[in-house]
C-alpha cells in the first residue's frame, strides 16, 4: 500500500511539472481603421507596405481549413464582419459553421458587433453594441459568448469590467497596459487577476488576464511571414517553441499557459498556420516527457476550465488601466480628444437612439397608430440598421478618432444614413399622435436636433419669417423633470404658448457676435416622464417677448452684478474675466439653522500646448505629447457682452479664436453654469501642431487629487503622478496625468466641503495639474503622425457642422467645433452613478408648420 501511494504521488508530481500550452488561433480584424469596413471585407489590403488578407478571405480560409483536422480550433471575435460573410453563405455552409460553433471547434469570443473602445464610449452605447452582436450570435448560432476579448483597446475601464461581469462573461483578456505596470506584473506573476471594481455590486468581478506577448504569436512563429514548420526543421522549431514557453512559465501562476497565434488580419492563408501548428503539436507531444510540455489547440474557455481546476487564489485588482503608455514618452492620452466632432456626433446619436427606441417600445404596447401597424417590420429593420451603425462607431478605431480621414467620413455617412432612415419612419408616427392629441390638420414634422444656427433649420426659419406659427413637440425620454428649452429661431416678435394656450415666460436672445439674426428662444417647463408635450411658437405684435438687449457696459466698468434669485447674486469681473457667486445658504450652527453668505468663484482660460514634432515621439492621433509642459494663451478674451433675460443670463466671451457662451439660469439649481465654446479652425501657418485646452480656475484646495468618470458612471480617484497599483516613474508630467473624461471631471476641497464638477457633452481628455484647476483638452490639430499605424496626421480643418440627414453625397466635413459643458459648483456630495449627461441633452425636439395659433386639445 505504501509503495503504491508513493508511486501515485510521484506520477502526480511529474504531470504537475509538465507545462500545458493552449494555442489560440485568431485574427484581429479591425472594423474600420486604415480602410473602411467594406474595404477591409473584400478589397486588396496593403498596410505598412505589406499585403494583408481581407476579412472575406480570412473567414473562407478558416472555414475550409479548420475542418481538415479534428483538433484544430479558432476564435471569431467581430460579429459585424461575421454577419457580412454569413449573408453570402448557403444553408449548408451556415449549418456546418453553426455545428462547429456548438461543438466548441470555433468559439465566439467577445461577440460584440465590434471590439469597442473603452475610454471614449458611453456605457449605454457599450451595452447596445454588445447586445446587437450577442443577439446575432444567439439567433444565428444558438450560443451565448462567455469570454471578453478586448485585446487592442488602449486602456481599460472599471465600468467595462463591471459590465462584462454583469453580461455573464466568465473572464476577459486584454493586452495594452502601461509598460511599467506590465513589467511589474510580469515579474510578480500578476498578469492574471480577479478584477473587482469596488463601486459596483459585490458580485461584479471578473477574472482578467493580460496577454504575455501583445496579441501576437511567439517571435519567429508568425507563419504568414516567418518560416513555416516542415518535417525537416520541426526539431529545431520545436526546441525554440518549448524554450519560449518555459520562459513564459516564469511569469505565470499555473502550469497552463495561453497564447495567441495570429495578429491583425491574419489567417487568410490559414493553412500555413494550421499546418505548422499541427506539426509542432505532433512532434512536441510525442516527446512530452523529454520537453516537459504538452501543446494543444485551445480556446479561452477551455483554458479557463483548466486553471479553474487548480483552485488558485488570484491577486485582486480594484483599479482601471489608464493612462496607457507603451514607452516612456508615449502616453496614449491624445485619442481621448482626437476628432471632437465625431465624438460629439457619436454621443448625441446614442442618446437619440435611446429616445426613439423608447418611443417605439411604448408604441409596441399601446398600438395607437396605423403607421406602426402597417410598417412595424420596416421600423424594426431600420432601428436594427441604426443600431448596427451606432455599434460600428463604438469600434476602438472609430469613436477614438484614430482612423484615417476617409474612414471617418464613412462612419459619419453610416450614422447619418441610419439616422435618416429611422427618422423617416418616426415622423409619420408622431404625426398620427399629434392628430390624435390636438386638433391640427397639416402636420409634417422636421427634427432640427443638430442644427447650429437658426437658418439651418428651415422650418422655423421660413415659417417664422412668414409670420406663421410653428408647432413644437418635445419628447422627454426620461423621468419627470423641469427643463430649460432652447430653440434656434430668427429674430422676430415671437412668444411661446403651451397646451393650455397659456403664454410662457420666454427669453429671445440674439447673442451671436457675427449674426444678429441667429437667435435663441428660451423657455422653461415641467416635462412629464416618457411623454410628449406640445407648444407653439407664435408671431405676435402685442404680447411678444421683448428681445433682450445687451447690457450697457461702460469701458471703465470693472464689474457687473446680477441677481439670480432672492438668495443669490452673480458678479462678473470684466477685467479678468472671472465669475463670483454669492449665495445665502442655510447652515447649521450649534444646533440652530442660520443663513450664511457663501462665495464660489471661477474663471475660464483657453490655452494651448505645442505638439511635440521634432525628435523622438511626436504627438498624434493616439498620443498626446506636448513640446514642453507649459501652456500658452490661445484665445485672449477681447469683448464681453451680457444679456440679462428673465430666465437666463448669458455672458458672451469673444476671444481671438473662440466664442464662449456662459448661461446662468435663474431660480434653477443655483450654481450651475452652462458653457458652450466655439473654436475657429486652429491656425497652423507657423508649421506647428497645437492642442487646445480649456482651463477652469477655482479657489478650491484639491491637494493634487481629482475625480474622473468611467463611461458616464462611477467616479475614479486620481492623484497627480501616482498610480495605485505600482510605483510610478513619470517621464511626461502633463500627458502622464491625463485621463479619459466621458461625462465628468471633479475636484473637491476636503476642508471647505465643496466641490466643482465639469460635465461635458462628449468624451475628452482632462486633468488637474495645478491647485484648484480643471483642464479639459477641447481640440487638437497636429501635423505629424505618432507612428502607431494610422500614418496620417490629425489635421482637421473644418468648423462647419455636418450632422445632416440628407445624404445625396458623402460628407467630408467632420468637425463640429462646438463643445458644451456644464459647470456645477456644489456642496460636496458623492455621486456614485452619474448618468449626468442624460439629464441635460436628450430631448427630442420636433417642429412642424401649422397655420392656427392656439392648440386645441382632443
Ligand atoms: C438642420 O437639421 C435638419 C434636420 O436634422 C436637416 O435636415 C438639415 O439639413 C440641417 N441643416 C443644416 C444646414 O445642417
Ligand atoms: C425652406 O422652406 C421654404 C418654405 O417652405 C421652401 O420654399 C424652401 O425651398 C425651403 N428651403 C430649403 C433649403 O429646404
Ligand atoms: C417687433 O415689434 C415692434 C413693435 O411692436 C417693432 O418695432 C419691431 O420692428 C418688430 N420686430 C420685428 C423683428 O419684426
Ligand atoms: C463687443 O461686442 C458687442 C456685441 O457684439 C459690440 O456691440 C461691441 O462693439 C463690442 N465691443 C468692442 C470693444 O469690440
Ligand atoms: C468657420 O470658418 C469660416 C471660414 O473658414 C468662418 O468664416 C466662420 O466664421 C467660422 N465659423 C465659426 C462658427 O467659427
Ligand atoms: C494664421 O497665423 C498667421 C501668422 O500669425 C497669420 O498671418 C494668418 O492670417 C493666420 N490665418 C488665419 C486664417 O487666421
Ligand atoms: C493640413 O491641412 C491643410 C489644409 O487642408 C493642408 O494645407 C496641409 O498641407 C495639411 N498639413 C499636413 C501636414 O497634413
Amino acid at each position: 500500500m505504501l509503495i503504491l501511494f508513493v508511486l501515485i504521488h510521484l506520477i502526480k508530481c511529474q504531470t504537475d511539472n509538465i507545462i500545458y500550452v493552449h494555442l489560440i488561433p485568431h485574427s484581429h480584424d479591425d472594423y474600420g481603421w486604415l480602410y473602411t469596413i467594406d474595404e477591409y471585407y473584400s478589397n486588396r489590403i496593403i498596410q505598412f507596405g505589406q499585403e494583408y488578407g481581407n476579412v472575406r478571405d480570412i473567414l473562407n480560409s478558416v472555414y475550409s481549413e479548420i475542418q481538415k483536422n479534428n483538433e484544430r480550433k479558432y476564435i471569431q471575435v467581430e460579429i459585424g464582419f461575421l454577419n457580412m460573410w454569413w449573408k453570402n453563405q448557403n444553408e449548408e455552409v451556415r449549418n456546418k459553421y453553426k455545428e462547429m460553433v456548438q461543438s466548441g471547434k470555433i468559439e465566439i469570443i467577445n461577440g460584440g458587433w465590434t471590439m469597442h473602445d473603452e475610454a471614449t464610449t458611453y456605457f449605454e452605447d457599450i451595452i447596445d453594441q454588445m447586445t446587437v452582436g450577442h443577439q446575432w450570435v444567439k439567433e444565428n448560432l444558438g450560443v451565448v459568448p462567455e469570454i471578453g476579448w478586448q485585446i487592442d483597446p488602449f486602456g481599460h475601464q472599471q465600468t467595462n469590467a463591471a459590465l462584462f461581469s454583469q453580461m455573464g462573461f466568465n473572464a476577459q483578456w486584454f493586452a495594452r497596459v502601461d509598460y511599467q505596470d506590465f513589467d511589474y506584473r510580469k515579474q510578480n506573476k500578476r498578469l492574471e487577476m480577479v478584477w473587482h471594481p469596488k463601486e459596483y455590486e459585490e458580485d461584479a468581478y471578473i477574472f482578467s488576464a493580460i496577454n504575455y506577448q501583445h496579441y501576437s504569436p511567439p517571435r519567429n512563429f508568425f507563419f504568414e511571414r516567418d518560416q513555416q514548420v516542415t518535417q525537416s526543421n520541426v526539431h529545431q522549431k520545436a526546441i525554440e517553441f518549448v524554450n519560449y514557453f518555459q520562459q513564459m512559465r516564469q511569469s505565470f501562476q499555473t502550469n497552463h499557459l495561453i497564447h495567441t497565434m495570429g495578429e491583425d488580419f491574419t489567417f487568410s492563408h490559414s493553412e500555413v498556420w494550421f499546418d505548422s501548428i499541427d506539426l509542432l503539436i505532433e512532434y512536441i507531444n510525442k516527446r512530452s516527457d523529454e520537453f516537459g510540455m504538452v501543446i494543444q489547440y485551445s480556446t479561452p474557455s477551455q483554458y479557463l476550465k483548466e486553471i479553474n481546476k487548480q483552485q488558485k487564489k488570484w491577486p485582486v485588482n480594484n483599479h482601471d488601466f489608464y493612462p496607457y503608455a507603451d514607452t516612456q514618452s508615449a502616453y496614449w492620452t491624445g485619442y481621448f480628444t482626437s476628432r471632437p466632432s465625431l465624438k460629439g456626433l457619436t454621443k448625441e446619436s446614442g442618446r437619440y437612439l435611446q429616445a426613439i427606441r423608447n418611443i417605439f417600445s411604448f408604441e409596441h404596447i399601446s398600438r395607437r397608430t396605423q403607421h406602426f401597424e402597417s410598417y412595424s417590420d420596416k421600423i424594426q429593420q431600420s432601428l436594427q440598421y441604426f443600431e448596427e451603425q451606432m455599434a460600428a462607431l463604438m469600434h476602438h478605431d472609430a469613436v477614438s478618432g484614430t482612423e484615417k480621414q476617409h474612414v471617418v467620413n464613412d462612419y459619419i455617412y453610416r450614422i447619418c444614413d441610419g439616422y435618416s432612415k429611422i427618422r423617416d419612419y418616426l415622423n409619420p408616427l408622431l404625426r398620427e399622435y399629434t392628430l390624435q392629441d390636438i386638433s391640427e390638420s397639416d402636420v409634417n414634422y422636421q427634427q432640427c436636433n443638430w442644427n447650429v444656427t437658426a437658418s439651418q433649420c428651415n422650418i422655423t426659419f421660413s415659417q417664422i419669417n412668414a409670420k406663421k406659427p410653428v408647432l413644437v413637440n418635445i419628447y422627454n425620454p426620461s423621468v419627470t423633470r423641469v427643463i430649460n428649452i432652447r430653440i434656434k429661431v430668427p429674430d422676430a416678435n415671437i412668444t411661446v404658448i403651451n397646451q393650455k394656450n397659456e403664454f410662457l415666460q420666454a427669453d429671445l436672445i440674439c447673442s451671436h457676435p457675427k449674426n444678429q439674426k441667429n437667435c435663441d428662444l428660451y423657455f422653461k417647463d415641467k416635462f412629464e416622464g416618457y411623454s410628449f408635450q406640445y407648444y407653439k411658437i407664435i408671431f405676435q405684435d402685442s404680447k411678444y417677448q421683448q428681445k433682450i438687449q445687451p447690457m450697457d457696459i461702460k469701458s471703465s466698468q470693472e464689474q457687473v452684478v446680477i441677481e439670480l434669485s432672492k438668495l443669490s447674486t452673480l458678479k462678473v469681473d470684466l477685467k479678468k474675466p472671472s465669475f463670483l457667486y454669492q449665495v445665502w445658504e442655510a447652515e447649521e450652527q450649534s444646533g440652530l439653522e442660520a443663513q450664511k453668505l457663501k462665495e464660489y468663484s471661477f474663471s475660464l482660460q483657453y490655452n494651448f500646448y505645442y505638439s511635440s514634432q521634432n525628435s523622438g515621439q511626436s504627438s498624434g492621433a493616439y498620443i498626446f505629447r506636448p513640446d514642453n509642459d507649459q501652456t500658452h494663451t490661445y484665445s485672449e478674451i477681447k469683448n464681453i457682452t451680457i444679456y440679462r433675460g428673465q430666465l437666463v443670463t448669458i455672458v458672451v466671451l469673444q476671444g481671438e479664436h473662440t466664442t464662449t457662451q456662459l448661461r446662468f439660469y435663474f431660480n434653477n439649481f443655483d450654481k450651475i453654469v452652462e458653457v458652450e465654446t466655439f473654436i475657429d479652425p486652429i491656425n497652423i501657418s507657423d508649421g506647428k501642431g497645437k492642442e487646445i485646452v480649456m482651463i477652469v480656475n477655482t479657489n478650491l484646495k484639491n491637494k493634487k487629487t481629482f475625480y474622473t468618470d468611467s463611461n458616464g458612471l462611477s467616479l475614479q480617484k486620481r492623484i497627480l503622478n501616482f498610480r495605485p497599483t505600482w510605483d510610478l516613474k513619470v517621464h511626461e508630467q502633463v500627458s502622464g496625468n491625463y485621463y479619459p473624461i466621458g461625462s465628468m471631471i471633479q475636484i473637491q476641497d476636503e476642508d471647505k466641503k465643496e466641490q466643482i464638477s465639469v460635465v461635458n457633452d462628449r468624451s475628452q481628455g482632462g486633468t488637474s495639474l495645478k491647485e484648484g484647476q480643471l483642464e479639459l483638452m477641447i481640440h487638437r490639430r497636429i501635423l505629424r503622425d505618432d507612428n502607431r499605424g494610422v500614418g496620417e496626421s490629425l489635421n482637421e480643418t473644418d468648423n462647419e457642422t455636418t450632422f445632416t440627414s440628407e445624404f445625396t453625397q458623402k460628407y467630408t466635413k467632420t468637425t463640429i467645433l462646438q463643445g458644451f459643458i456644464t459647470l456645477m459648483i456644489t456642496k460636496r456630495l458623492t455621486l456614485k452613478y452619474l448618468q449626468i449627461s442624460k439629464l441635460w441633452k436628450n430631448l427630442l425636439l420636433l417642429l412642424t408648420k401649422v397655420s392656427k395659433i392656439g392648440i386645441k386639445n382632443k
